[in-house]
């Protein structure tokens, strides 16, 4: 296995957004940033130990990607099933790329942190004799998904979160607020966050919260391309505020497509509706255009393959034809079944002019999961004092290449219970913070469509040197769009585009295929090359924001387990 390997990024990044100065302040012990099962877990648990905690969202609390959460939760609830054997599928989908510790904790403190969920509020499904009803998605040898209103799990654990949240009058809520920046103390560790809130009176405009540490729960990336299942906040603003503030975002390239997302026609862009591998779950199946099973002969576990797998078959057989989507074939479960349980995926087929009872449903892979995202350690640790990330914007380790079926609402709730265990003792003292002296830098919205149409056409599911060059240049000139307007737009957008470099680059560095990064010119997974992690940084001291991202390699973690 070779030694480190360090590339310098070619491009710039900013390392501090373009901002006025804050008009408003106010102080907190903790501010959380993020208002989903991670966000919400982390703030409820954090108020039994800390004075002030304040949670910021974009949004409203409900607007993130855990409310669209179909499939469920996944845990050893059943009868039969261990930690063990959850471990080993999440270890297999991981591809090598998991960080075995971290996967132990998912799965050992999942089933009594789902319970814990249950106690909270949360109703999920249970069959006739009051037990969990537990199904099965991609990658799973067990049913071990629990869920909630049919396909409305993630709702359900947001209604029941929120209920919590309201309840518990010393939790401040601050929505419509997007967080800019961190503020750093003169150890480069937290002192506070700059806040834009889009609303009216004493809070409006930019402010700064100065607080002892930060809980980023920010979720995911998939506004990067331009078809995602993830709602439209989700535009990578936790992860490009950590990497400016010093943090480290690791496996990036690792970016997940689902295999059976809604193909609405070529025009149609942002959110997409997903159909739930839970579909698949229950005997629906993948046909092509002249109904022939899609994934017969590919793999064991035929249509309930690892999500990557089935992606790529679906892709590979859209090459293949020429066809823009392939066929969900689910017609034999009928509208019963379909009416009771999934009822939110059947609403939203047929009112987008498809009747899953009657027809089968045209899908395509679409951008759905960052399994990278800011480097943690097992307590939610990121390299920078202060900053804790858990929940879709972390790259805890439990993921690794390609994340397990409904693993992630379960990411969320085991990392932040863990972070609220040892936040309280580990808080910082008061700090000021020092002025960011690096240039600040702002791209224009009117960058975000190529942006979102060269990552989806050189950055998707399929990629190679070539057309990871071409992205890497469009990006390039796109960092010469100078934004007119400082504002929401435009703030994104150079969040988006300070993610879509760093993605780029790591696919780019990464020559082999693994899990969800799939690279024509490199089809084999290569562990004496490869087995390890695609770190990017950027360098506080430097006033041009030059990034380094650097291979650290480590064993392969499914040594000997067969995908
Ligand atoms: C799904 O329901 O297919 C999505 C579940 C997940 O992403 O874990």
């Amino acid at each position: 296995m070779p030694g480190a390997l360090t590339v310098p990024a070619a491009r710039r990044l900013p390392g501090r957004l373009t901002a006025p100065e804050p008009g408003w302040s106010t102080r907190a012990d903790v501010v959380v940033i993020g208002s989903g099962i991670a966000g919400l877990t982390a703030a409820l648990r954090l108020r039994e130990h800390v004075a002030k905690v304040l949670v910021v969202t974009k949004d409203v609390l409900s607007a993130g990607s855990t409310q669209w959460a179909q499939g469920g939760i996944a845990a050893a609830l059943g009868e039969g099933d261990t930690p063990e054997q959850h471990e080993v599928d999440t270890l297999v989908a991981g591809a090598g790329a998991c960080d075995l510790e971290a996967v132990r904790v998912l799965v050992g403190e999942g089933p009594e942190a789902v319970h814990e969920l249950i106690a909270l509020g949360t109703r999920f499904d249970v069959d006739a004799a009051g037990l969990l009803s537990l199904t099965r998605e991609g990658g799973h040898h067990r049913d071990r998904i629990a869920h909630a209103g049919g396909d409305a799990t993630g709702a359900e654990i947001q209604r029941a979160l929120i209920a919590a949240v309201e309840a518990a009058t010393d939790i401040e809520v601050v929505p419509h607020a997007l967080a800019v920046d961190l503020l750093l103390g003169a150890d480069h560790g937290v002192a506070g966050v700059t806040l834009h809130v889009m609303g009216e009176g004493e809070r409006d405009g930019i402010g700064a919260v100065h607080c002892r540490a930060v809980v980023l729960a920010s979720g995911g990336l998939g506004q990067v391309f331009s078809q995602t299942t993830n709602p439209a906040v989700s535009t990578g603003d936790g992860m490009a505020l950590a990497l400016r503030a010093g943090a480290t975002l690791r496996d990036l390239e690792f970016v997940q497509f689902h295999p059976t997302v809604m193909y609405l026609g070529p025009d149609s862009r942002g959110q997409q509706p997903l159909i739930s591998e839970a579909v698949r779950g229950e005997g629906a199946f993948l046909v092509d255009w002249e109904g022939r099973r899609l994934m017969t002969g590919v793999h064991e576990l035929g249509d309930l393959a690892p999500r990557d797998v089935v992606a790529k078959a679906i892709t590979r057989r859209m090459h293949e034809t020429g066809r823009p989507h392939m066929w969900l074939d689910a017609r034999h479960l009928g509208a019963d079944f379909w009416e009771r349980r999934f009822p939110t995926i059947l609403a939203t087929a047929r009112r987008h002019g498809v009747d899953p009872v009657a027809e089968p449903i045209p899908v395509a892979p679409a951008c759905h999961y960052a399994s990278g995202g800011v480097r943690t350690d097992l307590w939610g640790r990121t390299d920078v004092p202060g900053l804790y990330a858990t929940g879709e914007v972390a790259c805890s380790g439990v993921h690794g290449a390609n994340r397990l079926a409904s693993n992630s609402l379960l990411e969320g709730l085991v990392f932040s219970r863990r972070i609220a265990s040892v936040l309280p003792a580990e808080l910082r003292p008061w700090t000021e913070p020092v002025p960011d002296t690096r240039p600040p830098g702002l791209v224009s919205g009117s960058a975000r469509q190529d942006l979102q149409e060269v990552m989806t056409e050189r950055v998707g599911v399929l990629r190679s040197a070539a057309g990871l060059a071409e992205a890497a240049a469009v990006l390039d000139k796109l960092a010469d769009t100078p934004a007119g307007a400082v504002d929401l737009d435009a703030w994104e957008t150079t969040n988006l585009l300070t993610i879509a470099v760093a993605l780029t680059d790591a696919a780019a560095l990464r020559e082999e295929t693994r899990g969800s990064h799939w690279r024509e010119d490199h089809p084999e997974r290569d562990d004496a090359r490869w087995a390890g992690h695609c770190d990017t940084r950027l360098d506080l001291r430097s006033a041009d924001g030059a990034a380094t991202l650097t291979f650290d390699p480590a064993p392969a973690t499914d040594g000997g387990l067969r995908r």
